[in-house]
């Protein structure tokens, strides 16, 4: 007798990669920036060299940068604002080695859940054992009483030890940093409401904190009108809610801050608008700030990070392409693929007790990710193992995104975290399904543990539960 044949693997789908689709990625644009760069010896050069000082970035680049940010925040259009970072994580590192200390830094806040990511960056920076979660609620705001709260009595701790970096009027060590996604967070998907935007700001300028604010998915946002799978958007209807850092200042400067270096930064990159391999953001801050971290050693010793880079993204940038890509080509492929994908999550999972738990009906919704409720009774952690084992699917459980297991943390079991960045919207559709198939076979498995457990008591109180051979 023959063996059976082996059963059919399943294609992996991968639902965890923040990462865009490759069909998303302007490679051709890309080379013919490129071919501009190196057509035109004066630019080639200037983007093979060390940058210039001070090492704030290709000048081009901020000069474009800063009137698309403009444009789309309506903030005043000003390079001196703007660092070039090789990235959100590497200017993170930067912000850091500039503007924290591990000694005179008592405290890292951070939502939860989080950016897992960014952990570690803490980490490397001095900070372990200082990251503390701050719960976010339903809305998107953080719970600002307990924020204030756990600061002042960090403050209210004897002094041991003095810091450890230079105080210099280039260089400042803020007592607390709060690192935030505050539109379409990482992982949760939700927008922070401008009357919590402005509490924290004015927390921070009475704490000598640092907001971090994570910006780099808001380019990428549509207004939900609860059909976008199959009405486009209205471009005109878009209206960022304002930055951190555009409350931040529009305030006078803080008297503790007597250089103006401000409480708040915006953290921007090109990796989700133009492709995660250019390594290349930016920082929007006080010139003072940008000032900080443009004198960071490295940067001083090698140069700004990603000058090449920098050089052809000016490019890109010119004539305006690069708005015509995120509103004509990123936006509309984005918006359907949430649309489907919540559509399809929403499908297997409602009723089942679950669904995708941020809407944001008639509000702005965007980014990569959405964050789904599972049923009571599953678990994150098995739906990701059995989803991975059985399914080839791939899915972030809620757990991953816990900042530390301190009183404030939220139980993040009940979550997981969907992107519809990646994969294809085929893909997206199947892998709901898989979703679903996972879901419902826990919740059987739990059924039947239910009865047989109810059985085994009943067994029990007859006299004869345990008896191996019953
Ligand atoms: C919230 C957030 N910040 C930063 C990053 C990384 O940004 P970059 O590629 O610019 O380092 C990501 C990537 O997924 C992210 O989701």
């Amino acid at each position: 007798m023959g063996s059976l044949p082996a059963p059919e693997a399943k294609k992996p789908i991968n639902l965890l990669w923040g990462k865009p689709s490759p069909s998303l990625i302007p490679t051709d644009q890309m080379a013919v920036a490129a071919q501009k760069v190196f057509s035109n010896p004066t630019i080639a050069i200037a983007g093979m060299q060390y940058g210039d000082s001070p090492h704030a970035g290709y000048e081009p680049l901020r000069q474009r940068l800063s009137a698309y940010l403009c444009g789309f925040y309506g903030c005043p259009s000003d390079p001196s604002h703007l660092c070039i970072t090789g990235g959100a994580s590497q200017g993170l590192t930067v912000i850091l080695q500039m503007l924290s200390d591990p000694i005179a830094t008592k405290a890292v806040w951070m939502t939860a859940p989080c950016f897992f990511a960014a952990r570690k960056v803490f980490e490397d920076g001095g900070l372990t054992g200082k990251l503390r979660g701050v719960n976010e609620f339903d809305d998107g705001s953080i719970d600002l009483k307990y924020l204030e709260r756990e600061m002042a009595k960090l403050e209210n701790q004897p002094k041991t030890n003095t810091a450890c970096k230079p105080t210099a009027i280039t260089q400042k060590s803020y007592t607390h940093l709060i690192y935030i996604v505050p539109t379409f967070s990482n992982p949760s998907g939700k927008t922070m409401p401008l009357a919590c935007r402005e509490a924290l700001v004015s927390l921070a300028r009475a704490h000598n904190a640092l907001v971090i604010s994570d910006d780099i998915y808001d380019m990428l946002q549509w207004p939900s009108t609860g059909n976008e799978f199959t009405s486009p958007i209205s471009l005109s209807s878009i209206s960022p809610i304002p930055r951190l850092i555009d409350i931040d200042h529009a305030l006078p400067n803080h008297p503790s801050d007597p250089y103006g270096f401000r409480h708040t930064l915006s953290n921007g990159s090109f990796s989700k608008i133009v492709a995660p391999g250019v390594r290349t953001g930016w920082v929007d801050a006080a010139p003072a700030l940008v000032r900080a971290l443009a004198g960071c050693g490295a940067t001083l010793a090698g140069g700004c990070p990603s000058q090449l880079v920098a050089t052809m993204l000016a490019e890109l940038m010119d004539h305006g392409w690069l708005e015509k890509h995120v509103r004509e080509t990123l936006v509309p492929a984005y918006q359907r693929r949430r649309a489907l994908m919540v559509e399809a999550v929403n499908r297997q999972l409602e009723g089942l007790g679950g669904g995708v738990a941020v809407i944001n009906d008639g509000g702005p919704v965007g980014g990569y990710f959405v964050w789904v409720k599972l049923p009571e009774r599953v678990k994150a952690t098995d739906v990701a193992r059995v989803a991975k084992e059985q399914e080839a699917l791939v899915v972030s459980p809620g757990p991953l995104f816990g900042v530390a297991w301190d009183e404030q943390e939220m139980d993040l079991e009940g979550f997981l975290r969907l992107s519809f960045s990646y994969e294809d919207e085929s893909n997206l559709t199947e892998g709901a399904m898989r979703l679903g198939n996972v879901v419902k076979n826990l919740l059987d498995t739990s059924d039947q543990m239910d009865s047989d457990s109810v059985n085994s008591r009943h067994l029990d109180s007859t006299g004869f539960g345990g008896k191996s051979d019953l």
